[in-house]
């Protein structure tokens, strides 16, 4: 059946031993991200099998809950990581052995629900480094250490560790100077307190070219890696990682008319189903093909025709235009498409889109 994502856990776990060499060189632990693919059950299992990864991590409860247990039973650790929403603290602390927190409200939730499920559950204080998305302000440090005292004092709830989160809403790179800045704060907790934080954790997939480069600072001792697992990108300049595969997953769709047509819609032009004014090149007569996914399955503007002689045209909601000129495609046929972020979150998403592992073909 189509839309179908195609899946290729070989090269997946092709792009997770990279990453791991890349991790042991920056003398990192790693959390695999799984909420770009839903944490889609043949993914997850491949993962499971990994020796060196030690975490799961994912911003949406639900998918922890999908596979904390079997998680568990293979030694890894579950990371929830978008902050939890004051009306997810019991599964928060059911299913997330760690989790991300700069709020002291929701840290007492934690620690009393902690306490009621006689769980100890860790705690990685986020500090914003200036991409203003979560995180205590780094320039407000005496609220910092005001924030790691109270968590010191909880009874059921452990100071795992320090994040970071840049890339994100501000787009400020991961450079030396931020992240040594983020390594200073986290040596001035563990002094004042005279404690040994375990977990230093120092960015997503924009940070891993520093390793390359040698200039990983030596205190930060976890990466949170979701798109270069899955797309093979790291993402502070976008490059694909050397020997890694950006096409591991790709959508295949199918066409379900294919006809001569103009470039240019007929009649005066109004708004499209979307409110937009759409403009249109005239390329005279083309053939034009539908093909049956649109924008309630995901973001049309990053999916690429396999088939270079063919063009997107455009989207509805259950619609994709392409000018298939020259192709030779007849209704049935199939195109392959590579993704890119966007395209791949919105497909993984939309219940409508069938999974197949093509290793199983
Ligand atoms: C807090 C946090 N860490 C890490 C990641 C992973 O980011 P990336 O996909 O760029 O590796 C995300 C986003 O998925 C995130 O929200």
């Amino acid at each position: 059946m189509y839309p179908q994502l195609r899946i290729d856990l070989a090269k997946l776990a092709k792009n997770l031993k990279i990453l791991e060499d890349l991790a042991k060189k920056g003398a990192c632990s790693l959390m695999i991200v799984t909420k770009s693919f839903c944490a889609d059950s043949g993914i997850i299992d491949m993962l499971l099998g990994s020796e060196y990864l030690d975490y799961l991590a994912d911003s949406r409860i639900e998918n922890l809950e999908s596979y904390a247990d079997k998680a568990r039973m293979s030694g890894k650790e579950t990371v929830l990581l978008r902050l939890p929403q004051h009306c997810e603290i019991e599964q928060t602390i059911r299913w997330a052995d760690i989790s991300l927190n700069s709020d002291i409200d929701t840290l007492r939730l934690l620690d009393e629900e902690a306490g009621r499920q006689n769980k100890t559950h860790k705690v990685i204080l986020m500090i914003d480094m200036g991409d203003l998305r979560e995180g205590v302000f780094f320039r407000d440090e005496e609220e910092i250490f005001e924030l790691c005292g109270e968590i010191l004092k909880m009874q059921n709830v452990k100071l795992e560790g320090l994040g970071v989160n840049l890339s994100c809403y501000g787009a400020i790179m991961p450079k030396a100077d931020n992240l040594g800045h983020f390594c200073e704060i986290a040596e001035k907790i563990e002094k004042k307190f005279s404690i040994k934080l375990p977990i230093i954790s120092g960015g997503n997939s924009s940070s891993i070219y520093l390793i390359s480069r040698d200039e990983l600072p030596a205190k930060i001792n976890n990466l949170r890696l979701g798109e270069s697992f899955i797309l093979g990108r790291e993402t502070a300049y976008g490059g694909l990682i050397p020997g890694a595969f950006g096409d591991a997953i790709q959508l295949r769709a199918q066409i379900i008319e294919l006809k001569d047509k103009p470039s240019v819609p007929i009649g005066e032009v109004g708004m499209d189903a979307f409110g937009n004014v759409p403009e249109y090149e005239d390329r005279g007569i083309i053939s034009r093909a539908i093909l049956a996914v649109g924008k309630q399955d995901t973001d049309p503007d990053g999916l690429t025709p396999l088939n270079t002689k063919a063009e997107i045209l455009g989207a509805s909601s259950d619609h994709l235009l392409m000018d298939a000129s020259g192709c030779g495609y007849k209704p049935g046929d199939t195109v392959d498409f590579s993704l890119d972020y966007s395209a791949l979150l919105k497909l993984f998403t939309s219940k409508y889109v069938k999974r197949v592992y093509i290793n199983e073909e």
